[in-house]
């Protein structure tokens, strides 16, 4: 979600002049965008404007702090660092032009630093301007925004405020000039993508599941994905989506967070794990071949040995095709923040390690089950040797071709491959027609 809140704020930018540079030592403005998931990732921002500050120095460059801990931290930002210019939440982006237009006013009275971290009453999206740059060949579209879920570890209900789902109609707008600038493929985003209710052209509102199937229909448009999903939000429109349309890629992110009953309680998830496995059950009866991914909290405060064990269970159980899982960090404001019984650092740690370790495996067995299928790869770049092709497969993961394989196929093709080989982060296949002419030669 930042990547695309980053590239709507250089679309806003554009018509200013402004226009993205490689490096922050060639920058007038530097916008750092932020995330307050989880301490370390907070704590970050702070080194970074260390850094930049010798840069505004040098170089008069102008320093913005956006996103999640702008939004948390406000003014504590500005005293902690006092030469950072604006400070402004997620949900006002759409305001920079205004707000450098008023810097550029005070500019040399030594005037105070622009702090706006409102939740305005109008949505943002209706502000944004037209997309400056190419999407790429794969495009993030954001169609629903904030949470209500109020899970008990999590800031996102803070930062970013009530749920708010985009028009359908916005939508498919939106998409269509991707499509139309070169885009195959489109991920809708939400912090909680399956809540989305947006109004429908043809009045009431619609689900993710009818917004799939309006999408799917926009010709050039060959692939669709969404994330992040709430197993609370998964209905049997959705799984049907899996089981009936083709654009719809057999992937799931589903965070499950934890495998222990006593704990989903305590973090206010609003389900069991036997309701999260029936959902796992209903997908891969929808769609067998359907790739599982998943986050997970180790250390939650009150967590117990048995209940990481829990955990460890869910997982050998669902076979995942890869998940990412953290320490559980105390984020201020939270009510699990305020719990006695935090679990000792070292203790996370290990559970950490023993969780990754088997996600691990199965990471590798799922990418090793690849390998001699046939799929077809969604050609995204030029590979780091010479003549080759790095694809993504309908379950995301990176395929890179045999060099000199794709010659002659334009990126954002989709070509049949055959998949010859599986690390742990990726998978090499050969196009299935230089696979077929290198038969032939050796039949020969
Ligand atoms: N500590 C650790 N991990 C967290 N997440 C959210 N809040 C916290 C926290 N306080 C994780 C959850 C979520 C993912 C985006 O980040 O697993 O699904
Ligand atoms: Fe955070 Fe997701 Fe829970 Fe919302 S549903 S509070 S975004 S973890």
């Amino acid at each position: 979600m930042n990547v695309y809140d980053s590239a709507r704020m250089a679309d806003v930018l554009a018509p200013l002049g402004y226009s993205p540079v490689e490096e922050a030592k060639d920058a007038d403005l530097i916008i750092l965008n932020t995330c307050h998931i989880r301490e370390k990732a907070a704590e970050k921002v702070f080194s970074d404007l260390g850094r930049l500050h010798g840069l505004k120095i040098a170089n008069r460059a102008l320093i913005a702090v956006a996103g999640c801990v702008a939004q948390a931290e406000g003014e504590e930002i500005v005293r902690r660092a006092p030469y950072v210019d604006m400070v402004f939440g997620p949900q006002t982006y759409h305001r920079l032009p205004e707000m450098l237009a008023r810097l550029d006013r005070r500019r040399g009275a030594a005037a105070a630093p622009l702090v706006d971290t409102e939740f305005p009453p109008e949505p943002k999206f209706d502000h944004l301007p037209e997309a400056a740059q190419p999407p790429g060949v794969s495009a993030f579209l954001s169609i629903q925004e904030g949470c209500d879920k109020f899970c008990a570890f999590c800031v996102v209900p803070y930062t970013r405020g009530p749920e708010y789902s985009r028009p359908a109609a916005d939508i498919e707008s939106e998409a269509r000039r991707l499509i139309d600038a070169g885009a195959r493929e489109i991920t809708l985003l939400g912090q909680n993508v399956n809540a989305y209710r947006g109004a429908a052209a043809e009045g009431g509102t619609a689900g993710l599941a009818a917004l799939i199937r309006r999408l799917a229909r926009i010709e050039g448009l060959a692939r669709i994905r969404y994330t992040t999903s709430h197993p609370r939000d998964v209905d049997d429109a959705l799984v049907a989506a899996h089981a009936n349309e083709p654009k719809l890629m057999p992937h799931l992110h589903l965070p499950v967070q934890s495998g222990s009953d006593r704990i989903l309680a305590a973090m206010n998830r609003g389900h069991r794990v036997d309701a999260y496995l029936r959902i796992v059950e209903r997908l891969r009866r929808a769609r067998g071949d359907i790739a599982l991914t998943s986050d997970f909290i180790v250390g939650f405060p009150g967590e117990s040995e048995h209940d990481f064990a829990l955990t460890l269970a869910l997982v050998r159980e669902v076979r995942y095709a890869t998940a990412f899982s953290f320490k559980y960090s105390p984020r201020p404001g939270t009510p699990a923040s305020l719990i006695e019984d935090q679990v000792p650092e070292a203790e996370k740690e290990t559970r950490l390690q023993a969780l990754q370790t088997l996600l691990r495996e199965q990471q590798n067995e799922f990418n090793a089950a690849c390998v001699g299928r046939v799929m077809p790869v969604l050609l995204e770049k030029a590979g780091r040797r010479a003549g080759q092709y790095v694809g993504r497969s309908p379950y995301l993961q990176a395929v890179h071709l045999t060099p000199g394989d794709a010659g002659g196929q334009p990126i954002g093709r989709i070509v049949e491959t055959r998949i010859v080989g599986a690390g742990p982060n990726s998978l090499a296949g050969t196009l299935v027609v230089a696979a077929a002419r290198e038969c032939a030669r050796l039949e020969a």
